[in-house]
């Protein structure tokens, strides 16, 4: 596998060993820290393509001046040997000012440069928590795409909004790569994996197995409804049922708990009918029980599809 670190050698590489008339490629953006869930996107891009590529960039304008950049675990070596063993092609792995020349000040007032929005789609959910989260992600994917200029590029459930909105940009800007989500990989209790769990005790770990539980108990009841489809408030307790020891030892502190149209995003209140596909989402702040000091904020949701 080559390790390219500046756009030029990317260029310089696909220009000589991709013919995109009959070569197909696919391209996986990730943040290091490689586990499981990155990796069945990396097979997903070599399975269905000639040639695989990935990026590991921990992309400074998606992090707010409090989130956790510089804690952003960075682990290039391992994450190396994993992409090898997979049969990956190339990994771009570029510093800051390689993606951003005119340098990325965290306060967003400091920044220059292009940046893209896409409005409709980013203001809730985690766009509500983190407000310019979503513009660094799709600015950031769209330079990779132009450096990288993929067939296919690979992006996991587990971010649905960040999908959502990535695919809302791709269509409405006429970019010329296919993007395709895959499922979500969960370990034998269904939590989510995430390269932020390695902050939590085993025991936290297993408290927020619950998150899962949660979601899919209302996941559950919608499936069994019929398509005038269920309560809002209903679904809800399910959630919350599941949740309820841990949110009264204050171990999860709920962002928010959402059921909405998967196309659009928008709350669906105050019946869930089951005519469009409804994802079910949240995010929670969990408390280590060995390390109070550290929380962590977990996301996972469910995609219910229409009847
Ligand atoms: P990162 O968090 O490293 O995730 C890279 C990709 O892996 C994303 O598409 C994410 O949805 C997917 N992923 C993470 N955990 C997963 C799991 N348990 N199952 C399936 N897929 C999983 O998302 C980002 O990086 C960044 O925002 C990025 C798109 C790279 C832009 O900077």
């Amino acid at each position: 596998m080559k390790v390219l670190h500046t756009v030029r050698e990317v260029v310089e590489w696909r220009t000589k060993n991709i013919d995109p008339r009959t070569h197909k490629s696919g391209f996986v953006p990730t943040m290091g820290c490689l586990h499981e869930g990155h990796l069945t996107l990396m097979r997903a891009a070599k399975r269905e393509n000639d040639f695989a590529i990935a990026s590991i960039f921990v992309n400074p304008s998606q992090f707010a001046p409090t989130e956790d950049l510089d804690k952003y675990p960075r682990t290039l070596d391992d994450d190396i040997k994993l992409l090898e063993a997979e049969g990956v092609d190339v990994c771009f792995a570029p510093n800051a000012r390689e993606m951003y020349p005119q340098g990325i000040p965290l306060q967003v007032e400091e920044q220059r440069g292009p940046f893209v929005t896409v409005l409709g789609v980013s203001e809730q959910l985690e766009g509500r928590t983190r407000p310019n989260f979503f513009r660094g992600v799709a600015t950031v994917v769209t330079k990779l795409l132009n450096i990288v200029a993929p067939t296919r590029a690979y992006f996991g459930q587990k971010d649905f909004q960040q999908f959502t909105v990535l695919q809302v940009m791709a269509r409405e800007l006429f970019m010329n790569t296919e993007l395709r989500m895959m499922p979500i990989v969960r370990d034998d209790a269904g939590l989510a994996l995430s390269s932020r769990n390695r902050y939590l005790c085993g025991e936290t770990l297993g408290r927020a197995r619950s998150i899962y539980k949660g979601l899919s108990a209302a996941a559950a009841l919608l499936e069994q409804a019929d398509a005038s489809g269920a309560e809002r408030t209903a679904l809800l307790e399910r959630v919350h049922a599941h949740w309820a020891p841990y949110e009264n030892s204050g171990e999860f502190k709920v962002d928010y708990v959402s059921i909405a149209d998967a196309a659009t995003l928008q709350e669906l209140e105050p019946r869930v009918s089951r005519d469009r596909d409804v994802v079910i989402s949240c995010a929670v702040y969990v408390t280590d029980a060995e390390h109070p000091a550290t929380v962590v904020r977990l996301i996972d949701n469910i995609l219910v599809h229409a009847v």
